[in-house]
């Protein structure tokens, strides 16, 4: 068994293009093969900006699955899942905005920001508000511990270790929790209970972190307790109760060095995308066409690739000495710019061919993927489903 969790979501936005690959599908590739990953389609939150036209997100939703498996995410190795269908999400978001302070909700940079870079749409709304909230619950439903996001998303995964903090001291209290505890630490025999203890005391006294790794890396490896006794302890040793809520931690996906067409970032905003199933004379064309240094007016003026967004595609795609090669023939005008991103029309389109052959069998097969996507959707809720059992046992909602 895999002791890390892994989670992330992604709002359905149709097709994905090489900015998504890059950016963020390899590193799901890579995740796959060293944790237990949980990726999701986050429709729910898409309707929080989109609550005016849901229509498309069934069709995005597909879309965007089968850019996930031809992009190489393994359905073996990940559990692939649609948030709305795993509706506990709703009801955990639900419970937690009972114990949230408004205030935490509107101090999270991204309300702000997005209401003003979205100044279109009205956006002064509840469910726009508890968007960190439902990306909370989402992350704590599966006891997630690791998290891949970029930079942006980061406060959100903040957010959630306080949300995950607050709940486990209002609720992680059980009746006679202190005596459990106490039983609890017994149980890890007399020398290791001695040191448990003096590193607990050692923590909660001097705030010594140290002390507290050891005391955890004790329980981590202790083989006689029970997951209940576990989390008990998890919560004892730093002073609260037990730890129902897992706290996440983001694991920090590096941005995507892929450019758009124009040398911005790529985004479908901007218009200047390569879609991961676009046809290849498509993308030949957008290739062929796109700006150069504009300097570069005549095939005879020098150019300087600093200036040129074909550069830096190169620098995504091409070696060592492909790069020489531009260097050298665009500051002499040795080559013409054709000629200088042909390497790299080659070099996309290489990319792309096993992708779009995924994509191809997955398309003419749809079933293939609605099975994949219910199978996930199953895995998910089983989960879902223990969390939810110690949620609602916690605040007293087990209903015989
Ligand atoms: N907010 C994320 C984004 O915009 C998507 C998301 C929703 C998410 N829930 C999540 C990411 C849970 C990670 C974990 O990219
Ligand atoms: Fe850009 Fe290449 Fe033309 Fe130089 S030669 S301006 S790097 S496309």
């Amino acid at each position: 068994m895999y002791a890390d969790r892994v989670l992330s979501g992604m709002r359905p936005t149709g097709s994905l293009h090489l900015g998504h690959y890059h950016g963020v599908l390899k590193n799901w590739l890579k995740l796959q093969h060293e944790y237990e990953c949980l990726f999701f389609v986050a429709d729910w939150h898409a309707l929080t900006t989109h609550y005016d036209n849901p229509q498309s997100l069934e069709e995005h939703t597909w879309q965007m699955v089968i850019d996930w498996l031809a992009a190489g995410v393994d359905p073996n190795r990940a559990t692939l899942f649609i948030q709305s269908q795993v509706i506990e999400h709703a009801e955990l978001h639900l419970l937690l905005s009972m114990m949230t302070p408004l205030g935490w909700l509107e101090r999270v940079p991204t309300y702000k920001d997005q209401q003003e870079k979205l100044s279109d749409k009205d956006l002064s709304t509840y469910g726009f508000l508890g968007y960190p909230l439902l990306q909370s619950a989402d992350i704590l439903i599966y006891r997630a511990n690791r998290v891949p996001v970029g930079e942006d998303q980061v406060p959100h995964i903040e957010f959630s270790r306080e949300i995950a903090r607050r709940f486990n001291h209002l609720y992680g209290k059980e009746p006679g929790y202190e005596e459990k505890a106490e039983a609890a630490v017994k149980k890890l025999g007399g020398k290791k209970a001695k040191l448990y203890t003096e590193l607990r005391n050692r923590y909660q006294e001097q705030g010594d972190e140290e002390a507290l790794e050891s005391a955890r890396a004790i329980l981590g490896e202790a083989q006689n307790l029970s997951l209940g006794d576990k989390e008990r302890l998890y919560g004892h040793l730093e002073g609260g109760g037990k730890m129902i809520l897992t706290e996440p931690e983001a694991l920090l996906t590096e941005a995507s060095k892929m450019p758009g067409l124009d040398g911005q970032k790529m985004s479908k905003s901007y218009h200047n995308t390569i879609a991961l199933r676009e046809d290849p004379e498509a993308v030949s064309k957008k290739i062929r066409t796109m700006p150069t240094d504009p300097a570069r007016v005549r095939r005879t003026d020098v150019g300087e690739p600093e200036r040129c967004p074909v550069w830096q595609f190169h620098q995504v795609y091409s070696n060592d000495e492909v790069k020489a090669w531009v260097r050298k023939g665009c500051t002499s005008a040795g080559i013409g710019c054709i000629e200088c991103k042909q390497p790299v029309i080659e070099a996309v389109l290489r990319e792309l061919a096993p992708i779009q052959e995924r994509a191809r069998a997955y398309t003419e097969e749809p079933d293939l993927v609605r099975n994949i996507i219910a199978d996930g959707c199953e895995k998910a809720r089983d989960l879902a489903r223990e969390t939810m059992r110690d949620v609602r046992e916690a605040m007293g909602l087990n209903y015989g």
